[in-house]
């Protein structure tokens, strides 16, 4: 996975944000909006300190997977790139190596209802499906997230599963799941028939520097 973002052009300019791997030095610019609670109600982990995230931000792992957004130079907000195998038999697993992506966002909420995550994600599809040449991008929220699967949505993603109860968020609650696909040629299609060109989403193209 390094060494394929290695290989990208940093940073990817869109009509108005910039996105780049993060680095350490970005703990405390993601703390800002990570620690505020209607952030944290979706996400997978709600650290209870600044070091509790510091030790989470810094695994060497997730920051490999991490990009952040930048709005005239500020930190807005983060991603998540997750390069993985597909699901294969066994005799054809080599040949479903990396080939497909889960993508995951966060945006402070002081920047959010402007259309900013819809642009910065359309950028990170381009860059899976035209740079990298993956074959599928993936993403999963909890069913009540419902900014998050109307994100999926805006940004053309297909609805591929919607479970019952099989998520137990920290309230205690047993929560449905949801689960969107985006295949290459769905992608193709999409930009054929111009159906990117929404609000900046297609400028995220055509203005990277890469
Ligand atoms: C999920 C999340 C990123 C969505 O943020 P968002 O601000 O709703 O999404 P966008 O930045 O694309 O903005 C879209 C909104 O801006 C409006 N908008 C304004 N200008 C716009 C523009 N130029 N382009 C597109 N939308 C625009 C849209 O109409 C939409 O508003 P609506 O929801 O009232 O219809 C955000 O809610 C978040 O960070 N949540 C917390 C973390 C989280 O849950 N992450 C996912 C875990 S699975």
């Amino acid at each position: 996975m390094a060494s394929k973002l290695d290989d990208v052009a940093w940073p990817v300019h869109t009509a108005r944000l910039s996105l780049r791997p993060a680095s350490t030095a970005d703990l405390d610019a993601t703390w800002r909006f990570r620690q505020v609670d209607e952030v944290n109600r979706w996400m997978t982990s709600a650290p209870a300190s600044r070091e509790d995230y510091r030790l989470k931000f810094e695994d060497p792992e997730r920051l490999a997977k991490t990009l952040v957004i930048e709005l005239d130079g500020e930190v807005i907000g983060d991603l998540m790139l997750a390069i993985e195998d597909a699901w294969a038999q066994s005799e054809v697993a080599t040949q479903a190596r990396g080939v497909q992506a889960e993508l995951g966002w966060c945006l402070d909420p002081r920047h959010q209802g402007r259309g900013y995550a819809t642009e910065a994600v359309t950028a990170l599809m381009w860059l899976c499906f035209e740079d990298l040449g993956l074959r599928r991008v993936t993403a999963n929220c909890f069913a009540d997230n419902e900014e998050s699967w109307r994100l999926m949505e805006r940004l053309g993603m297909r609805r591929e599963i919607h479970t019952l109860r099989e998520s137990l968020h920290r309230s205690g609650e047993w929560m449905d799941g949801m689960g969107y696909a985006l295949l290459a040629e769905e992608w193709r299609e999409m930009r054929q028939a111009g159906a990117l060109d929404t609000r900046g989403a297609q400028g995220s193209g055509a203005n990277r520097s890469g």
